[in-house]
Order: structure tokens, then sequence, then C-alpha cells
């Protein structure tokens, strides 16, 4: 079922959201921006949305409300919107509970959190991107079931403290991940070496974490417990002692998931 949507904040998640679900037939009626600079940029890939820097909503025409703004403003713009009556409102974090909505006064209330991570130059392709979505009521729970399966094929009832854990495991997965490939960049780049050259590990190491248990993966002096090679790493490391002591942290954690 087509809706008319009004999407709240123009950051990162708004700029891939709000076209995919014109893609999927629902209407982007209204975007609320602090700034009309990114509300204009967001409208560009979209049918014909009204930009607006007001959060009183009470005349809006749209069912669905999706503020889509940094975790920590999500309790101020529920404190401050104005819904017509009826309307649906949910949030798109993995770490805020479904409750932080109740300030709104609405009677539905939701989270439509996609488990992925967003860069704006970057296509996603959000008919793989899991969408976990929590509902405080049956009915409006299989509207918004309807919705996340219009935009993707992998919808997922999550309540808040479930979708908490698996937002702390993304981090583990993504966050840290990403910040280990970070720092292997620096020590290249300390030695005029280009990361280019890890390019290959680093996709056969997340191509085999995937297929087999990332315990029986594992390889490395941590792992084999070579204490003679880790302290000439440590030793290399001696500008730097966070990089120590993320590499000790770090490999006595490889060496107790043994
Ligand atoms: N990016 C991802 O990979 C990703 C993935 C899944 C879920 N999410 C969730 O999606 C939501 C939005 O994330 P994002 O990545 O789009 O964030 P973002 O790119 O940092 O954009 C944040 C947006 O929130 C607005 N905002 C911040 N404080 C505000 C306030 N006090 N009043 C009004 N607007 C305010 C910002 O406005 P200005 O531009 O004016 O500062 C901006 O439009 C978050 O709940 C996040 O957890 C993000």
């Amino acid at each position: 079922m087509p809706l008319k949507i009004t999407i709240i904040g123009t950051g990162i998640l708004a700029w891939h959201l709000a076209p995919e679900l014109e893609r999927a037939g629902h209407v982007i009626n209204e975007i609320y921006g602090r700034s009309e600079d990114k509300a204009l940029q967001i409208s560009k890939n979209l049918y014909n949305p009204t930009i607006t820097e007001s959060l009183d909503f009470s005349l809006s025409t749209s069912s669905l409300f999706i503020i889509a703004v940094s975790d920590n403003a999500i309790e101020f713009i529920a404190s401050e919107i104005v819904f017509p009556d009826e309307a649906m409102v949910v949030h798109t974090s993995g770490s805020v509970p479904m409750s932080t909505l109740e300030l709104t006064a609405l009677d539905r209330i939701g989270v439509f959190y996609p488990l992925q991570t967003f860069s704006k130059e970057r296509k996603i392709k959000f008919s793989e991107v899991p969408m976990l979505i929590e509902c405080n009521d049956q009915l409006a729970e299989h509207d918004l079931e309807e919705i996340a399966s219009s935009i993707s094929s992998n919808v997922t009832v999550v309540n808040s403290e479930d979708r908490l854990g698996i937002h702390l495991a993304a981090v583990f997965a993504n966050n840290f991940t990403n910040h280990m490939i970070d720092i292997a960049g620096r020590l290249m780049e300390n030695r005029d070496l280009d990361l280019e050259l890890l390019k290959p590990l680093i996709r056969e190491t997340v191509a085999k974490a995937l297929d087999q248990n990332p315990v029986e993966a594992q390889t490395g002096p941590a792992v084999r417990e070579d204490t003679e090679t880790m302290q000439k790493h440590l030793d290399l490391l001696d500008f730097n002692s966070r990089y120590q002591e993320l590499y000790q942290l770090i490999s006595e954690s490889i060496r107790d998931s043994k």
C-alpha cells in the first residue's frame, strides 16, 4: 500500500532512505531539516516533497513520520514535533529504545532500523539490507512490516533490548574492524608503503570469517602464542603507546577465545 511519508532529518540515512521509499512506490510528502540546503539536495532525487524547517506537522497529510536524526537528538525531536491525528512515527536508530517515542503521545510508535553502514557516496542495495522493525501495536507492526518489505527482502521484528545487543555486535563487526584497517593503513604509510598491498589479505579475512567459524579461521602470532614475534611487533609500536595497548589487549582476547 503506497504511503505518504515525512522524513525528519537530512543526514546520510535520509539521503539513502527517502529515494528508496519512492522507488518502492511511496511518496515523500515532506522533509524536515535544520538546513534548507541539505533538504534541497535530498529533494533533487525525489518527486516533489515540501521542504520545511518547522516541526509543526498538524496539517500534514502524511501517515508515516520517519525520524532519521542523530541518536542524541531523537528525544528532543520527539518532544517538540506536532503530528496530525492518526499518524504513526518511527525512528531509525539501532541503540535508542522505542519508548523514547512515547514522548510524542501518538498511539502508534515504532522503529525502522536498517542494519547497514551508509556513506553518502556509496550506493547500497537496500533489498539486501536487514530491516529490524519494532512496533507498540500489532496491526501497526504488520503495516510497518509491509513498508519495510517494500524496500528489503530481509525484514525481522526485534525488540529494543535485542536491537541494542545487535547494535553492539555491529560496532565490533563494522566500526572496530574499520578502525583496525585504518591503523593498518597508517602503519603502512609510516614506511611509505601502500595499503593496496594489504587489500587481498583484508578481503580474504572477511570472506573466510564469514565462510567458516572465525575462531577456526584465526591465524597469526597471538593464536600461536608466538611471544617472540609479538615482542618484535610491540617494539615496532614504540612510537604509539595506545597502539601497543590495543595490540596487547586484542592478542590476549584472541588467545582466550581459542
Ligand atoms: N548512517 C548509518 O550508517 C546509519 C545506519 C543505520 C541507522 N542509522 C541511524 O539513522 C539516524 C540518522 O543517522 P545519519 O547517519 O543519517 O546521521 P547524520 O548523517 O549524522 O545526520 C544527522 C541528522 O540529524 C540532524 N540533527 C542532529 N541534531 C539535531 C537536532 N538537535 N535537531 C534537528 N536535527 C538534528 C542533522 O541535522 P544537521 O545536518 O542540520 O546537523 C542531520 O540531518 C540515526 O539514528 C542513526 O543511528 C544510521
